[in-house]
């Protein structure tokens, strides 16, 4: 007799259905500790990683969460080593090309937030294709962080916001959370229910600054390439029993 490995196709029955999150965000962290651990250069996480991340799309999408946001790239790890760096563009543009179709098929709408104008020409073209082809999808929503920074967005809104004022077109004095909301890049996005980071480390290293002001928190020592449907089954059971309060009692 063989044992067959537990897949969780659907959500699993622990899990309340009425009280998953909308929209899960994850800071994808630890490709180069799992690949130093198995004498690997690091870009070989991430690699891996990508695998990871599409198990969690289509996870998401089979349990029901309608909204993934990843955090890619940072606008600090440009300083990482220009191979690395240079890795990372290359390997999001491969992939991009390669999943398009797949994501078309599964009806998934793919978005990209961050500062997209400093990324290479042909990662930007493939970037515009892949939102143009599927704007009009009605599935999961996909947001990819991409030389994203929380502090460089809130200061896009800032210079958004003046640009209006001094045209004349914008009062200060009705300047609310709602006009900084235009103006962000997740601009008609929900915002996060719940934060996972992998690799246990406790921090939010300049994501989603604004929009997450009131996510739930959770910290896995999972690395990003371990990160699977248990894991993920693990956080969320995790989040369910948290209770939420908004401030209030
Ligand atoms: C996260 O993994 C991926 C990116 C930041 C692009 P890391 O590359 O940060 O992996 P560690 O933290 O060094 O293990
Ligand atoms: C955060 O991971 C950025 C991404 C996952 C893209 P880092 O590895 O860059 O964060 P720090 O440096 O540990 O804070
Ligand atoms: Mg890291």
């Amino acid at each position: 007799m063989t044992i067959k490995p537990v897949i969780l196709e659907t959500l699993p029955p622990d899990l309340d259905k009425q009280r998953l999150p909308q929209h899960v965000a994850v800071i994808m962290d630890g490709n180069g500790r799992w690949a130093k651990q198995r004498g690997m250069p690091r870009i070989m996480g991430h690699q891996r990683g990508v695998d990871s991340l599409k198990n969690l799309l289509r996870c998401c999408d089979d349990w029901g969460i309608s909204a993934l946001t990843a955090y890619a790239f940072s606008t600090e790890n440009w300083g990482r080593p220009l191979e690395e760096v240079e890795f990372l563009m290359t390997l999001f543009e491969r992939v991009l090309r390669r999943e398009l179709k797949e994501m078309m098929a599964e009806n998934v709408r793919i978005r990209f937030v961050g500062n997209l104008t400093s990324l290479p020409r042909s990662l930007q073209d493939e970037i515009a294709r892949s939102m143009e082809d599927t704007k009009n999808n009605t599935g999961i929503r996909f947001t990819v962080a991409t030389n994203y920074g929380g502090r460089q967005e809130i200061v896009h809104v800032c210079q958004a916001i003046a640009r209006e004022v001094q045209g004349g077109k914008l009062d200060p004095e009705t300047i609310d959370e709602g006009v900084v909301e235009k103006y962000l890049y997740t601009e008609g996005l929900s915002h996060p229910d719940l934060l996972i980071r992998t690799s246990g480390e406790l921090r939010i290293s300049n994501f989603l600054l604004w929009q997450m002001a009131y996510a739930e928190i959770y910290v896995t020592s999972t690395l990003w390439p371990d990160f699977d449907r248990q894991a993920f089954h693990l956080a969320l059971r995790d989040y369910q029993q948290r209770q939420r309060r908004f401030g209030k009692v």
